[in-house]
């Protein structure tokens, strides 16, 4: 096998952080608090918890094994499980390549931001500023026009860092994570204290958690607590396998699958006091209600935070650590896919690593260039629906029953033990025979019933097709044709 350039992380701590790094993205900040407040406040920390307990750490002990136990990314050691399935491997880091495609779009808003931070650019209509000045936002989805220079500027530096960060595998990792880790938590602690002594904050805090405990009868909050748990701890997308396929033999597992799904739990119940004692504040001065002021996705970062900063003593200091915050987040998370899919190319094809991460990043940057158009957020939000919904789903599903029920689970659980702090019980089993596995499969076929009745977002059907069907099928048929030369690689073995 192509293990000539094998690295290991330098050590533990490295892995650990490189790993948190992952889970803790965009996702923690924005969407974590927002679909907590909508769901009953504390009752949806309940019903997260659970599903972190019950699906999410199984599922992140099970990628670790297979990375570390079996031996290598996703396709190699999916494909060791079962030679047949080595498709599944490269489908999940296919898939996880479109993301990192938008990913890297937003960092560059980001970066363009933390620029506009220094004058405080937007001026008195923040919302005005992203959609006209900055993204140039058209009135359809099928009218793109033409990229907008400074993204594309953005997205080649954003580019040029992701490559750097990677650039001898998880040697390079291992230093990178001490900075994006520990920065943006350092940040983040200070935007709460902060946030905490506005006027108006704890109207904020309180909007946030007051729990609404009846919110636990509705289907819908289980649904999105079970979402926002897999897609928050990078779960499948093949980076938590590569990861873990660079620890070395006799590694920790399970007591490190714990400390990295609590701390992105809590990065995520930190967040939304930075994010809602700010909205409390805005709130107070506008003389209007938290609910009114409250958003998600881009508007909370890009437009009402922006306003936010406008009546602030220090604005601009307090911009520049917001989207330095936002890029070092993200950072981690972007290279991780990246890294995924590196990984799976060298093992497969033994490719040279500089090259591969080379060219992975072009063609990368080349894709993304179709989110820095004009209809560059309605693209990017479709394929993000599809991606981070639909394709995980399925990914999710599949790697449970394969290894659930065609491989010996119980040998791989006293594998695992052999090896950890934390022994795992029999639940573990029955967790990833039973609980994932029915977990993602309900999760996708609510949302397969959702696509059939209606468009996702009211945007066209053949929109639909394009970036989200598509890609999709193109990721499965790659991921076959590649699965074959897998599998050819570990006959040889
Ligand atoms: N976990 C990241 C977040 O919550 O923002 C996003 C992400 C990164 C998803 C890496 C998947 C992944 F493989």
């Amino acid at each position: 096998m192509a293990f000539g350039e094998k690295v290991y992380w330098d050590n533990r701590m490295a892995f650990v952080l490189a790993a948190i790094g992952s889970a803790i993205g965009l996702g923690n900040i924005w969407r974590f608090p927002y679909i907590c407040y909508k769901y009953g406040g504390g009752a949806f920390l309940v019903a997260y918890i659970i599903a972190l307990i019950i699906a999410g750490l199984p599922l992140l002990i099970l990628e670790f094994s297979l990375g570390q136990k079996i031996g290598g990314s996703a396709p190699t050691s999916i494909g060791k499980v079962s030679k047949k399935f080595a498709w599944l491997g490269w489908m999940a880091i296919i898939v996880g390549f479109f993301i990192t495609t938008y990913y890297a779009v937003i960092m560059s808003w980001a970066a363009n931001y933390l620029v506009h931070s220094l004058s405080l650019a937007w001026g008195d209509d923040p919302r005005t500023f992203f959609y006209t000045n900055v993204l140039g936002l058209s009135d359809g989805i099928f009218k793109i026009g033409s990229p907008r220079i400074p993204l594309l500027i953005g997205l080649v530096v954003v580019w040029a860092w992701i490559i750097l960060s990677i650039w001898k595998g998880a040697k390079t990792v291992s230093k990178v994570v001490y900075v994006t880790v520990t920065l943006p938590w350092l940040i983040l602690l200070i935007l709460v204290i902060g946030g905490l002594t506005l006027p108006g904050a704890f109207k904020g805090i309180a909007y946030y958690l007051t729990p609404n405990w009846s919110a636990l009868l509705n289907p819908e909050l289980w649904q999105a607590a079970f979402t926002q748990v897999f897609f928050s701890l990078s779960v499948g997308f093949g980076v938590m396998i590569a990861y873990a396929s660079f620890l070395p033999p006799k590694s920790d597992i399970v007591n490190n699958a714990f400390i990295i799904g609590l701390s992105d739990a809590a990065t995520a119940f930190v967040g939304g006091f930075a994010v809602f004692s700010a909205l409390g504040y805005y709130a107070q001065i506008q003389g209007v209600s938290v609910a009114e002021v409250m958003k998600s996705g881009p508007e909370l970062a890009f437009v009402t935070y922006p306003a936010i900063i406008n009546h602030l003593p220090l604005g601009p200091l307090v911009g520049v650590l917001f989207f330095v915050m936002l890029l070092t987040l993200a950072i981690d998370s972007a290279f991780s896919l990246v890294e995924a899919v590196v990984a799976g190319v060298m093992e497969t094809f033994g490719t040279n690593r500089t090259k591969t991460n080379i060219a992975v990043g072009i063609l990368a940057f080349l894709i993304g260039i179709i989110y820095t158009t004009t209809a560059g957020l309605y693209w990017l939000d479709v394929v993000d629906y599809y991606m981070s919904y639909f394709a995980l789903f399925a990914v999710a599903f599949l790697e449970a029953v394969l290894v659930g029920w065609l491989f010996d689970t119980e040998k791989l659980r006293r594998q695992i033990n052999e090896t950890s702090l934390v022994h795992i019980g029999r639940w573990w089993v029955i967790s990833v025979r039973i609980i994932v596995p029915l977990a993602a499969l309900v999760l996708l076929v609510l949302t397969i019933g959702g696509r059939i009745k209606s468009a996702y977002g009211g945007y066209p059907r053949t929109a639909e097709l394009i970036a989200g069907w598509i890609p999709i099928l193109f990721a499965i048929v790659l991921g076959v044709l590649l699965g074959k030369s897998t599998a050819k690689m570990l006959q040889k073995e």
